[in-house]
């Protein structure tokens, strides 16, 4: 096994062991994926201050996303078919959170449901849902999520129709994965994966089958997408999904100062600025361009969480340092789940973890709830002169 030091070796690692189907699954934006690589290389033009002779000592990465104590603002985004990923892959990447000290987001999409990942867990959890049609499968599903004690709600609001990946339509993307000369020879040199799937119960939606009605193809995303997603959402539903939910709720996939403003007034108690990691509007702005502005606008009222693009926990403290309360990361686990299972997660983790410190300690900073944007150089007219 090579040395792992970043997330881009997990990375390399994942591509060879996953099959096409899914790997392109993860590692694709939609259309000509332009937002997909901007969120990761605008990153890369935001640059940091080295300061010297600051006591580096003590130094703690600790801190809170809405009012629960983590290890580092870094929580677990919700991923669609984790569990193809890798064999019970969500149960996995729960896992290695909990002991990190840091949130799992478990998606609508996931393999294993939420029943069995809360069997297989000792911490709560957040559940993700998407805005559905069926008012009463949506209840249940909220209601489900309850019984599981998970302890937020993720309501993701920008995925009314789903962004078309060119990748999963040429694969034929499905759950479990559609027997075809090209898809079996491509699996039969996945052996690792082979004999983790083979030794699994869990290889379809199990939120969805046997709980859904009127879906075609259960075992098809965009055919579910296209059939029980609520083309009609507006702000009265998703004020009235908010109150579904007793506990707080997580808008997912603000991206625009209006959108940031509607969310506050909906009494939601944080918002991810996010573009869903570029898979959805292809030709929007990547979240960390579009964080200072929502900020000034409303991070007063609500607490402003992003997404999208973070690949380093240097990318994690430049969001902080922004002003962004606390960060996810989508394909960087992934991409360590894909690589090498539970083992795999906390190694993206904690990759993540000491990139964010160190960076921290050369910034001068001792307590990531310091961070600000005295340590960042951003270039003029980084959050836009657009019109
Ligand atoms: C996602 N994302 C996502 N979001 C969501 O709310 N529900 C979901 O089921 C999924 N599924 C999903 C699958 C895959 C393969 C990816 C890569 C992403 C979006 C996800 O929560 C998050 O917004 C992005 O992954 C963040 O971007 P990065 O960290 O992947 O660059």
């Amino acid at each position: 096994m090579p040395v792992i030091t970043t997330i881009e070796d997990l990375r390399r690692i994942y591509k060879r062991r996953a099959p096409k189907m899914f790997y392109d699954y993860a590692e694709s934006g939609s259309w000509t994926e332009q937002t997909f690589r901007e969120n990761s290389s605008d990153f890369d033009q935001i640059r940091l201050r080295q300061r010297i002779a600051v006591d580096m000592t003590n130094r703690t990465t600790k801190s809170q996303m809405i009012g629960q104590d983590v290890a580092m603002p870094v929580a677990l985004a919700p991923v669609g078919l984790t569990g193809m990923q890798c064999a019970d892959g969500e149960i996995k990447a729960a896992r290695a959170a909990a002991k990190f000290g840091v949130p799992f987001t478990l998606s609508t999409m996931s393999i294993c449901s939420i029943e069995d990942v809360a069997e297989n867990t000792d911490k709560p959890f957040w559940f993700q849902v998407y805005t559905l049609k069926d008012d009463d499968f949506m209840r249940r599903l909220i209601d489900r999520a309850k019984a599981a004690n998970c302890s937020a709600l993720v309501i993701t609001v920008d995925l009314q129709i789903l962004g078309q990946r060119h990748k999963d339509l040429k694969n034929g993307l499905s759950a479990p994965p559609k027997l075809t000369v090209g898809s079996i020879a491509d699996m039969m040199t996945k052996v690792h994966w082979g004999l983790g799937m083979l030794g699994t119960k869990r290889r379809f939606f199990g939120n969805i089958v046997g709980h859904a009605k009127g879906v075609s193809d259960p075992s098809s995303l965009s055919s579910w997408t296209a059939e029980a997603f609520d083309h009609s959402l507006d702000w009265a539903r998703i004020a009235e999904l908010r109150k579904m939910w007793d506990g707080k709720v997580i808008l997912k996939g603000i991206l625009d100062v209006e959108d940031a403003r509607m969310a506050a007034n909906v009494g939601a108690d944080a918002i991810i600025v996010s573009n869903h990691g570029g898979r959805q509007l292809d030709g929007a702005l990547s979240s960390i361009r579009m964080l200072e502005q929502i900020i000034e606008a409303v991070g007063d009222k609500i607490e402003v969480h992003l997404d999208s693009g973070i690949r380093s926990g240097q990318d994690v403290l430049k969001a902080l340092a922004m002003g962004a309360k606390g960060t996810y990361i989508g394909r960087a686990f992934v991409y360590g789940l894909g690589a090498m299972g539970e083992a795999g997660v906390t190694k993206a983790l904690e990759v993540i973890h000491k990139e964010l410190d160190v960076t921290m300690a050369l910034c001068g900073k001792r307590d990531v709830k310091d961070l600000n944007r005295d340590v960042l150089l951003v270039p003029k007219g980084f959050s836009g002169d657009w019109s």
